[in-house]
């Protein structure tokens, strides 16, 4: 089995860098690390970097998660080479832009881009946002998926994740304590479904409710609770449609519940998603749920 210690980065393609690079640092509020190569590196934590934007197709995401060592990330290689899969081996320039020492790259069922690293690196500097919207880091990410129980086995028999909920076919995956750091969702593409940070408090929530309207961001779910993470949300549409979201609250499974732990089964309905009754604007949150 693959051990994903976290989740590390995306990247995502845009034909327009330039306003995506101002919604990445004036509306979700990333510092901007470094311009390189084309692409643009904006940070939200202690890390080197969290999200990436690159001159390209916006169709094409990529998420990164990281292993625990050289040996751990060749072993990922040959497991996922044994399951028919094709693995690339990063070359020293993908290493060098992504800061990281080791690199294999591979497309999961669905036809979801993904890089493992090993090593990837810290910043010594603290992070030092674009404004003031409370970000603590980047968290989690919604996955396409053309296949809920093929994507879920894959997820969780060959990269170790576990089920914390599901809503209807859609599963929400952990990979360390947090409720869940991958969350698949049904659809018929592929790619990242939404980007989540998390935020220090509801205040920085509500701030942004207020903020992001002003701005003219269209708002497409929330202020509202997830019953399932027990988190407090909000989702907005950015560049080239992509849906980002704030978050905070999210509820933790300590190691030592892991045994005892059973995902819970919620029905594909508005409720199941936000528990005080907002609606999501978002086509993956309201299939089946009519
Ligand atoms: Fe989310």
């Amino acid at each position: 089995m693959i051990d994903l210690l976290d989740i590390r980065y995306v990247r995502l393609g845009t034909r327009d860098l330039g306003a995506a690079d101002r919604f990445a640092r004036e509306v979700i509020g990333l510092e901007l690390a470094r311009v390189e190569g084309g692409a643009h590196y904006y940070r939200s934590d202690d890390r080197d970097h969290t999200l990436v934007y690159f001159e390209g197709d916006p169709h094409d995401h990529t998420v990164g998660f990281e292993l625990r060592d050289a040996a751990t990330l060749d072993a990922a290689a040959a497991q996922l080479s044994n399951r028919g899969l094709a693995v690339a081996q990063g070359s020293a320039d993908v290493h060098e832009q992504r800061r990281v020492a080791g690199l294999i790259g591979f497309t999961d069922l669905t036809g979801n881009r993904i890089e493992l690293v090993e090593r990837p690196q810290h910043s010594g500097r603290r992070h030092f946002p674009s404004r003031d919207a409370g970000i603590t880091g980047f968290s989690h990410i919604g996955l396409c998926s053309t296949d809920s129980a093929r994507d879920e086995a894959f997820w969780c028999g060959v990269l170790g994740a576990r089920v914390s909920d599901r809503i209807g076919d859609a599963a929400l995956l952990r990979i360390d304590p947090v409720h869940h750091k991958i969350a698949l969702f049904p659809t018929t593409r592929a790619g990242v479904q939404h980007v989540n940070h998390q935020v220090a408090s509801i205040d920085d929530v509500m701030r942004a409710w207020y903020l992001l309207r002003d701005k003219g961001v269209r708002i497409v779910f929330g202020p509202g609770r997830h019953p399932t993470s027990g988190a407090v949300f909000l989702y907005f549409e950015g560049p080239d449609g992509m849906v980002f979201e704030y978050s905070t609250g999210v509820r933790t499974i300590a190691p030592e519940q892991e045994a005892s732990y059973l995902p819970r089964q919620f029905p594909a309905v508005p409720s199941s998603f936000c528990m005080w009754g907002s609606l999501p604007d978002i086509p993956e949150f309201k299939k089946d749920s009519a």
